[in-house]
Formats: structure tokens, sequence, C-alpha cells
């Protein structure tokens, strides 16, 4: 008899602003069968997100929502996890900081990556920064969400070496590379893999 699988993967919304190449990772991983999630809706607060494409390609279904409106933003962007069943949230590269009433929502079940070893250089432009402190190393996190800023429980980090040479694209790609290993990894650890 043919096993199947993925019927107890938790059902996990991406959210994306931009490129969505971490969400890329995500649904790649999600389509192993050793993965425990399935990636089951994107959501952007940019309908130009370019990673909205990936829904088309692995038919996902996928959701822009824009309001200016925080409350309507969170009350719809509600509706539809809750209408999805969605259990799990990962941050890919979502530009818009959530309400601490949606995070309470949703508490314990979102987790972001940051390119950057927190509790270094929180917020936006984080390898310039490291650059200009010439760090020797910079790299990833992925962590839980809480109502502060990128200061959620860390799950998993990775170490980046900075070059002599290295320029903010550089150590971006660098890093890159890593936060879509480093994601599926912290996912397995606090789904107990
Ligand atoms: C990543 O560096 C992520 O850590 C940060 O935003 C970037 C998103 O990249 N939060 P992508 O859209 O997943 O390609």
């Amino acid at each position: 008899m043919a096993i199947s699988i993925g019927i107890n993967k938790v059902k996990t919304a991406v959210f994306i602003s931009g490129k969505g190449s971490n969400l890329k990772s995500l649904i790649k991983f999600s389509k192993s069968n050793k993965s425990p999630i399935s990636v089951k809706l994107i959501i952007s607060n940019n309908s130009k997100a370019k990673g909205l494409s990936y829904g088309k390609i692995f038919r996902i279904k996928k959701r822009v929502i824009n309001f200016r409106d925080n409350k309507v933003f969170d009350d719809k962007l509600i509706t539809i996890l809750r209408n999805n069943q969605i259990e799990m949230i990962c941050l890919a590269g979502f530009m818009k900081i959530l309400s601490k009433y949606f995070i309470k929502k949703f508490s314990g079940k979102i987790i972001n990556i940051h390119p950057s070893l927190l509790p270094k250089y929180k917020g936006l432009n984080t390898h310039k920064r490291a650059i200009i402190n010439r760090d020797k190393y910079s790299g990833c996190t992925v962590h839980f969400v809480n109502s502060k800023l990128d200061s959620g429980k860390i799950i998993l980090q990775k170490r980046v070496k900075i070059s002599k040479n290295e320029t903010e694209k550089s150590l971006a790609k660098k890093i890159l590379i890593q936060e879509h290993k480093l994601y599926p990894k912290a996912i397995s650890k606090i789904l107990n893999l």
C-alpha cells in the first residue's frame, strides 16, 4: 500500500514583500517527505512582489493585503488565515510591522528570518552596519516573533565570515544562501524533527 505523506503537515502561510527567495526555499522544503510543514498560503502586502509568482509556479494560493488601516488589515488577514486553517506563519522578507493585536492572536506561531546575528543589528541595513563596524562575522537568525522588533526568542543562527573587500551586496548574497538552509532547519527544530 502506498504511504500517504503530508496528511499531518503543519499548514503554513509565508508572508513576503519582495523577491521571495526564502519563500521558494520553504516551498521546496515543504515538498520533501521529511518536511513537517506544508505551505498553503502566500501573503504579500505588496502587489508587485516578485515572489508572488511562486504562487502560480507551485500552485499555492496567494493573497495581497495592503490596507492602510491597521484594523482593517488585521481583520482581513486573520479571516484569510482562519479560513485556510493556517497553523504557522513564516515571515520571509515581510516589510510591514505586524500589530501587537495580530501577534497576540498567533502567539508562538510566527517566526521570522533576519539577516544579522541578533541581537546585533535589529531593523534595516544590517549588512551595511556590519561592514561599517568592521565586524569579522555577520550571518542570519531565525527567531520567534514577539511584539518587539527582531527581539523574540532565537531558534537558530548561522555565522558568515565577512571578507576583506566585502560589499553590502556581496555580503547579502553570501548570507542569503545560508538563509535558505537555516530557515528549514529552524522549522524542523521547533517542530521536533
Ligand atoms: C532576506 O535577507 C531576509 O532575511 C530579510 O529580507 C530578505 C528577503 O529576501 N528579512 P527574499 O525576499 O526571501 O529573497
